[in-house]
Protein backbone atom coordinates (compact mmCIF):
# COMPACT_ATOMS: atom_id res chain seq x y z
CA UNK A 1 0.00 0.00 0.00
CA UNK A 2 0.98 3.75 -0.85
CA UNK A 3 0.60 5.36 2.19
CA UNK A 4 -1.40 5.85 5.24
CA UNK A 5 -5.07 4.79 6.60
CA UNK A 6 -6.86 7.09 9.00
CA UNK A 7 -10.20 4.68 9.89
CA UNK A 8 -12.85 6.76 11.68
CA UNK A 9 -15.92 4.83 12.98
CA UNK A 10 -18.72 5.94 14.79
CA UNK A 11 -22.90 6.18 15.07
CA UNK A 12 -24.73 8.50 13.37
CA UNK A 13 -24.49 12.24 14.38
CA UNK A 14 -21.11 11.97 16.24
CA UNK A 15 -19.51 14.25 14.09
CA UNK A 16 -18.20 11.52 11.94
CA UNK A 17 -17.97 13.39 8.29
CA UNK A 18 -17.01 17.11 9.15
CA UNK A 19 -14.21 15.82 11.44
CA UNK A 20 -12.98 13.05 8.72
CA UNK A 21 -12.82 15.52 6.05
CA UNK A 22 -11.94 18.57 8.41
CA UNK A 23 -8.64 15.49 9.10
CA UNK A 24 -7.83 14.84 4.85
CA UNK A 25 -8.05 18.51 4.37
CA UNK A 26 -5.35 19.60 7.08
CA UNK A 27 -3.25 16.60 6.55
CA UNK A 28 -3.73 16.69 2.43
CA UNK A 29 -5.12 13.08 2.20
CA UNK A 30 -7.75 11.50 0.20
CA UNK A 31 -11.17 11.41 1.53
CA UNK A 32 -13.52 8.54 1.60
CA UNK A 33 -17.20 8.27 2.94
CA UNK A 34 -18.71 4.75 2.67
CA UNK A 35 -22.18 5.69 4.15
CA UNK A 36 -22.14 7.40 0.86
CA UNK A 37 -22.12 4.54 -1.12
CA UNK A 38 -24.73 2.17 0.95
CA UNK A 39 -26.53 5.28 0.19
CA UNK A 40 -26.19 5.42 -3.42
CA UNK A 41 -27.10 1.37 -3.40
CA UNK A 42 -30.60 2.32 -1.57
CA UNK A 43 -31.45 5.13 -3.44
CA UNK A 44 -30.89 2.60 -6.96
CA UNK A 45 -32.77 0.14 -4.97
CA UNK A 46 -35.36 2.85 -4.41
CA UNK A 47 -35.72 4.20 -7.79
CA UNK A 48 -35.77 0.46 -9.10
CA UNK A 49 -38.89 -0.73 -6.92
CA UNK A 50 -37.12 -3.50 -5.06
CA UNK A 51 -38.93 -4.60 -2.15
CA UNK A 52 -36.62 -3.70 0.43
CA UNK A 53 -38.60 -6.27 2.97
CA UNK A 54 -36.77 -9.04 0.40
CA UNK A 55 -33.06 -9.49 1.67
CA UNK A 56 -32.60 -12.48 -1.42
CA UNK A 57 -34.41 -9.51 -4.16
CA UNK A 58 -31.69 -6.92 -3.04
CA UNK A 59 -28.96 -9.60 -3.10
CA UNK A 60 -29.88 -10.45 -6.50
CA UNK A 61 -29.07 -6.64 -8.14
CA UNK A 62 -26.26 -5.87 -5.80
CA UNK A 63 -23.88 -5.62 -8.93
CA UNK A 64 -26.00 -3.55 -10.96
CA UNK A 65 -25.70 -0.28 -9.85
CA UNK A 66 -22.23 1.36 -11.08
CA UNK A 67 -21.63 3.21 -8.09
CA UNK A 68 -18.28 6.13 -8.11
CA UNK A 69 -16.71 7.90 -5.17
CA UNK A 70 -14.74 11.09 -5.54
CA UNK A 71 -11.89 11.23 -2.84
CA UNK A 72 -11.36 15.16 -2.52
CA UNK A 73 -12.32 15.95 0.90
CA UNK A 74 -13.71 19.54 -0.02
CA UNK A 75 -16.39 18.43 -1.95
CA UNK A 76 -16.12 14.52 -2.74
CA UNK A 77 -18.51 13.88 -5.87
CA UNK A 78 -20.40 10.51 -5.75
CA UNK A 79 -22.51 9.01 -9.23
CA UNK A 80 -24.47 6.53 -9.79
CA UNK A 81 -24.85 5.34 -13.53
CA UNK A 82 -22.89 8.36 -14.63
CA UNK A 83 -25.58 10.96 -12.67
CA UNK A 84 -24.20 12.73 -9.66
CA UNK A 85 -26.66 11.46 -6.65
CA UNK A 86 -24.97 13.80 -4.09
CA UNK A 87 -28.61 15.71 -3.60
CA UNK A 88 -31.14 12.27 -3.21
CA UNK A 89 -28.61 10.35 -1.54
CA UNK A 90 -29.36 13.02 1.82
CA UNK A 91 -32.81 12.82 1.95
CA UNK A 92 -34.92 11.41 4.62
CA UNK A 93 -36.74 8.21 2.39
CA UNK A 94 -33.10 7.17 1.98
CA UNK A 95 -32.00 8.04 5.50
CA UNK A 96 -35.06 5.55 6.28
CA UNK A 97 -34.23 3.12 4.24
CA UNK A 98 -30.61 2.58 4.25
CA UNK A 99 -30.41 0.09 7.11
CA UNK A 100 -32.15 -2.56 5.07
CA UNK A 101 -30.18 -2.55 2.72
CA UNK A 102 -26.52 -2.45 4.21
CA UNK A 103 -27.77 -5.07 6.19
CA UNK A 104 -27.56 -7.56 3.52
CA UNK A 105 -24.27 -9.64 3.11
CA UNK A 106 -24.07 -9.33 -0.66
CA UNK A 107 -24.38 -5.85 -0.70
CA UNK A 108 -21.50 -5.19 2.31
CA UNK A 109 -19.08 -7.53 0.12
CA UNK A 110 -19.53 -5.44 -2.92
CA UNK A 111 -19.14 -2.33 -1.64
CA UNK A 112 -16.37 -3.25 0.60
CA UNK A 113 -14.29 -4.77 -2.21
CA UNK A 114 -14.48 -1.42 -3.93
CA UNK A 115 -13.98 0.54 -1.30
CA UNK A 116 -10.57 -1.17 -0.36
CA UNK A 117 -9.67 -0.83 -4.03
CA UNK A 118 -9.97 2.77 -3.37
CA UNK A 119 -8.58 2.80 -0.29
CA UNK A 120 -4.86 0.46 -2.18
CA UNK A 121 -4.05 3.81 -4.20
CA UNK A 122 -3.07 5.40 -1.46
CA UNK A 123 -3.10 7.58 1.79
CA UNK A 124 -6.25 8.16 3.02
CA UNK A 125 -9.26 9.17 5.50
CA UNK A 126 -12.05 6.77 5.68
CA UNK A 127 -15.25 6.91 7.57
CA UNK A 128 -17.92 4.59 8.55
CA UNK A 129 -19.02 2.07 10.70
CA UNK A 130 -16.85 -1.42 9.76
CA UNK A 131 -13.61 0.50 8.35
CA UNK A 132 -11.35 -0.48 11.35
CA UNK A 133 -12.80 -4.02 11.61
CA UNK A 134 -13.42 -5.03 8.43
CA UNK A 135 -12.26 -2.80 5.50
CA UNK A 136 -9.18 -1.65 6.89
CA UNK A 137 -8.14 -4.17 9.72
CA UNK A 138 -4.47 -2.36 9.20
CA UNK A 139 -5.12 0.86 9.34
CA UNK A 140 -2.22 2.93 11.12
CA UNK A 141 -4.88 5.25 12.88
CA UNK A 142 -8.50 3.87 13.98
CA UNK A 143 -10.76 6.28 15.60
CA UNK A 144 -14.18 5.48 17.24
CA UNK A 145 -16.19 8.51 17.55
CA UNK A 146 -18.95 8.51 20.11
CA UNK A 147 -21.68 11.31 21.34
CA UNK A 148 -24.18 11.71 23.64
CA UNK A 149 -27.76 11.17 21.96
CA UNK A 150 -30.08 13.74 22.60
CA UNK A 151 -26.47 16.12 21.50
CA UNK A 152 -26.43 13.92 18.17
CA UNK A 153 -30.14 14.41 17.64
CA UNK A 154 -29.73 18.13 18.14
CA UNK A 155 -26.55 18.14 15.65
CA UNK A 156 -28.64 15.63 13.17
CA UNK A 157 -31.42 18.26 13.56
CA UNK A 158 -29.51 21.58 12.98
CA UNK A 159 -27.71 20.01 9.75
CA UNK A 160 -31.29 18.88 8.15
CA UNK A 161 -31.87 19.64 5.07
CA UNK A 162 -34.04 22.76 3.93
CA UNK A 163 -37.42 22.00 4.25
CA UNK A 164 -37.47 19.00 6.22
CA UNK A 165 -38.97 20.46 9.71
CA UNK A 166 -38.14 17.65 11.74
CA UNK A 167 -38.18 17.65 15.26
CA UNK A 168 -34.97 16.67 17.49
CA UNK A 169 -37.08 14.22 19.22
CA UNK A 170 -38.04 12.55 15.91
CA UNK A 171 -34.21 12.28 15.11
CA UNK A 172 -33.36 11.01 18.15
CA UNK A 173 -36.05 8.27 17.64
CA UNK A 174 -34.90 7.43 14.02
CA UNK A 175 -31.12 7.64 15.19
CA UNK A 176 -31.50 5.55 17.82
CA UNK A 177 -33.57 3.27 14.93
CA UNK A 178 -30.98 3.06 13.06
CA UNK A 179 -28.06 2.51 15.46
CA UNK A 180 -29.95 -0.19 17.07
CA UNK A 181 -30.77 -2.07 13.56
CA UNK A 182 -26.68 -1.54 12.26
CA UNK A 183 -25.21 -2.66 15.43
CA UNK A 184 -27.63 -5.97 15.47
CA UNK A 185 -27.90 -6.50 11.87
CA UNK A 186 -25.35 -4.38 10.35
CA UNK A 187 -21.57 -3.62 10.60
CA UNK A 188 -21.50 -1.50 13.65
CA UNK A 189 -18.58 -2.82 15.71
CA UNK A 190 -15.79 -1.19 17.03
CA UNK A 191 -12.43 -1.55 17.00
CA UNK A 192 -10.67 -3.35 19.94
CA UNK A 193 -7.44 -0.93 19.11
CA UNK A 194 -9.56 2.25 18.28
CA UNK A 195 -9.03 5.13 20.10
CA UNK A 196 -12.61 6.23 21.53
CA UNK A 197 -13.25 10.05 21.36
CA UNK A 198 -16.25 11.18 22.87
CA UNK A 199 -17.10 14.33 21.09
CA UNK A 200 -19.93 15.69 23.31
CA UNK A 201 -18.37 18.52 24.99
CA UNK A 202 -15.68 19.24 22.15
CA UNK A 203 -15.98 21.94 19.18
CA UNK A 204 -15.05 20.34 15.66
CA UNK A 205 -11.75 21.84 15.58
CA UNK A 206 -10.40 20.03 19.06
CA UNK A 207 -11.55 17.14 17.58
CA UNK A 208 -10.09 17.51 14.25
CA UNK A 209 -7.29 18.50 16.58
CA UNK A 210 -7.02 15.41 18.26
CA UNK A 211 -7.21 13.03 15.33
CA UNK A 212 -4.38 15.15 13.41
CA UNK A 213 -2.25 14.83 16.16
CA UNK A 214 -2.37 11.31 16.81
CA UNK A 215 -1.92 10.49 13.28
CA UNK A 216 1.12 12.54 13.31
CA UNK A 217 2.12 10.75 15.82
CA UNK A 218 2.21 7.44 14.09
CA UNK A 219 3.23 8.82 10.65
O1 LIG B 1 -22.72 7.45 7.75
P1 LIG B 1 -24.10 7.47 7.14
O2 LIG B 1 -25.16 7.92 8.10
O3 LIG B 1 -24.15 8.20 5.84
O4 LIG B 1 -24.39 5.94 6.81
C1 LIG B 1 -25.63 5.54 6.29
C2 LIG B 1 -25.89 4.07 6.57
O5 LIG B 1 -25.00 3.26 5.80
C3 LIG B 1 -25.68 3.62 8.01
O6 LIG B 1 -26.84 3.82 8.79
C4 LIG B 1 -25.37 2.13 7.85
O7 LIG B 1 -26.57 1.38 7.71
C5 LIG B 1 -24.67 2.08 6.49
N1 LIG B 1 -23.22 1.98 6.58
C6 LIG B 1 -22.66 0.74 6.79
N2 LIG B 1 -21.30 0.59 6.79
C7 LIG B 1 -20.48 1.65 6.61
C8 LIG B 1 -21.05 2.95 6.41
C9 LIG B 1 -22.42 3.08 6.42
O8 LIG B 1 -23.38 -0.23 6.96
N3 LIG B 1 -19.16 1.49 6.58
Amino acid sequence: RLGMVVAIDGPAGSGKSSASRGVAERLRLRYLDTGAMYRAMTWWMLQHDVDLGDAEEIASHAWEPKIRVGTDPTGPTITLDGEDVSGPIRSREVTNAVSAVSAVPLIRQVLVEQQQDVIDDGAIVVEGRDIGTVVAPHAEVKIFLTADPVERARRRTSEGLAGEAVSADANQAEMARRDLFDSTKGAFAQALDAVVVDTTELSLDEVIDQICRLTVSRA
